[in-house]
């Protein structure tokens, strides 16, 4: 990611931060629109989740200008997701759902370069994640 990317993520996060229980709302109903098979992986109740999701986007947000000290705790996340059955294909629909949800948040604000930074937020997030598994031995 580009310093104007981390900047353009900051700043959108920022506007989308005091509607954060909306953001949630929005998400898990249009990821489990668009990904139905999902749904039985969560628990029924899902107030908990929202919240653990939104803490966690920020604290990712937050720490993405110092990403080496973040990447540990992305990895521990990524290995916790796998514990949990969630295959590497799973995670383009949440990612499907978070753009989605941010372009709702967002509006007009929501341009080609938000859109992009977040993109490239996510990717780095995600494959982060999945590859935690793989190269968990080599970093221990
Ligand atoms: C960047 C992407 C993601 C982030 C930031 C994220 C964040 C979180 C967080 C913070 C938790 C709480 C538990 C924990 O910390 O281990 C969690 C749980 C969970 N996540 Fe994710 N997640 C992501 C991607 C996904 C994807 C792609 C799936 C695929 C279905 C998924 C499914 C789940 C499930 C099933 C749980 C456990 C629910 C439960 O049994 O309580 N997550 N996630």
């Amino acid at each position: 990611m580009t310093p104007q990317q981390i900047a353009l993520v900051e700043a959108s996060f920022a506007k989308v931060a005091p509607i954060a229980a909306t953001a949630a709302d929005l998400f898990y109903a249009r990821l489990f629109e668009t990904a139905p098979d999902l749904r039985p992986m969560f628990p029924d109740d899902l107030s908990e989740q929202k919240n653990k999701l939104m803490a966690m986007l920020g604290t990712v947000v937050a720490g993405l200008r110092r990403l080496d000290t973040l990447l540990p705790a992305v990895q521990a996340l990524g290995r916790r997701h796998a514990a949990y059955g969630v295959s590497a294909e799973q995670y383009a629909p949440v990612g499907g759902a978070l753009l989605w949800t941010l372009e709702q948040g967002l509006g007009a604000a929501f341009t080609t370069e938000v859109k992009q930074a977040w993109t490239a937020a996510y990717t780095v997030l995600s494959q982060t994640m999945i590859e935690a598994d793989r190269v968990s031995l080599k970093a221990a």
